[in-house]
């Protein structure tokens, strides 16, 4: 049973009792004014920082002039936003779905493919996880997101990560999508091999499936590259992408080749999607993260923050992995109270899973605040979450 939750809002979402109110870079400041320094707590989407001023002028401005336009109207700042976007990815792509979430770019890139390719089958990984409505749920493993709300949508099956031949023999003639994610997040901080992604390229190309790559986490400088695949160079045919595409407001992109625009039937629309609100703050993310190489930020970060890691005591840490600014410090326990010990201290991380602990700070932080964070890590690591 959920938990009644204290507040009005909905109790699926487990919540801290700790209020935040404001932002600076990696700093989030709660109501009495105490700064805590942000190693997660904005989930992926506030990696310029969760009040980025240039996003944050960019809305404000926008706002002014055009605060809502319907995406069955050319819009130059949604034309200008896409174009800044597609000129950062390979020429392969060039076509771009819009929405407002994760989510929902898996379920626009489901239907792009099933559509493409005429075929339903879906395969996915194991410990992957893609979102939580129906779609998207149907593609995330774990049983107690699935199980409450089943039945999904049929013609989804699941291979182990990193597993190449368990993959090239569950995609054939049936398979419209397979749908990977480079580094699973939420399921553990897992690093997809070369090999393995090779393996899903040139089992798609076989059988005339289509390759996506759901970067809502990975993406946009996340892992040390503008995009995970870029380390590769293993090009998917749909690239799925939110979380800070758009410096923290939402937003989902599903991108995709003219081709397989070519073989779409149908249709797909969002009221919300490509508004002018998100396409003006897309637009000052991305020029940000560009001029700022927060990618060679978040490899430099990331590896400081490895070798450090690397020395935590092997009896209570199992393995740390990860790319940049993505990492995951697997315990040999559970890692709530971890957690909270870090919160105690002023650092707030994250989990992925009961015994991962989960750091994905802005790409903005400062290098005190995380040295300090790591500082933090190895004294609760020592005490033993305490
Ligand atoms: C890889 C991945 N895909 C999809 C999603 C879903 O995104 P959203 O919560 O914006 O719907 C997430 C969210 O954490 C994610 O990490």
């Amino acid at each position: 049973m959920t938990e009644p939750s204290p507040s009005a809002e909905f109790a699926g979402t487990a919540q801290r009792p700790l209020s935040i109110v404001r932002a600076d870079g990696a700093g989030l400041f709660d109501e009495t004014g105490r700064r805590f320094v942000d190693l997660g707590a904005t989930h992926g989407a506030g990696s310029l920082g969760a009040a980025n001023p240039e996003v944050a002028a960019a809305i404000a401005t926008q706002a002014r002039s055009l605060l809502y336009l319907g995406s069955g109207y050319r819009s130059p700042v949604r034309a200008a936003f896409l174009e800044k976007l597609l000129g950062l990815l390979p020429p392969s792509f060039g076509r771009v779905f819009l929405s407002n979430s994760g989510t929902e770019a898996v379920e626009a890139g489901i239907k792009i493919a099933r559509s493409a390719t005429g075929r339903t089958k879906v395969v996915a990984a194991r410990r992957g996880f893609h979102g939580r409505t129906m779609g998207s749920l149907s593609a995330t493993w774990r049983k107690e997101l699935r199980e409450p709300f089943e039945p999904l949508v049929p013609g989804f099956e699941h291979v182990p990560f990193n597993d190449p031949t368990a993959l090239e023999s569950a995609v054939d003639d049936a398979t419209a999508l397979v749908l990977l994610e480079p580094v699973q997040g939420e399921g553990g901080v897992h690093v997809a091999t070369e090999e393995f992604l090779r393996a899903a390229r040139a089992a798609c190309d076989r059988t005339g499936s289509l390759l996506a790559f759901d970067e809502v986490q990975t993406g946009v400088a996340r892992t040390g590259r503008l995009f995970a695949f870029q380390r590769w160079n293993v090009v998917p045919d749909l690239l799925l992408l939110a979380k800070s595409l758009a410096g923290g407001v939402p937003i989902g992109a599903t991108v995709t080749t003219r081709e397989v625009e070519g073989r779409f039937r149908g249709s797909h629309h969002s009221t919300f999607g490509g508004n002018p609100l998100a396409c003006a703050a897309g637009l000052a993310a991305l020029d940000f993260v560009v001029r700022e190489r927060l990618a060679e930020r978040a490899e430099r970060l990331g590896d400081v923050a490895r070798r450090r890691l690397a020395r935590l005591p092997a009896e209570r840490v199992r393995e740390v992995r990860g790319l940049g600014l993505l990492l995951g410090i697997e315990l040999r326990e559970k890692v709530a109270p971890y957690l909270a010990a870090l919160e105690a201290r002023g650092f707030l991380a994250i989990a992925a899973g009961a015994t991962v602990l989960r750091l994905l700070p802005p790409l903005v932080i400062e290098e005190r605040d995380w040295d300090a964070g790591l500082s933090a890590i190895e004294e609760v690591v020592a005490h033993g979450g305490r």
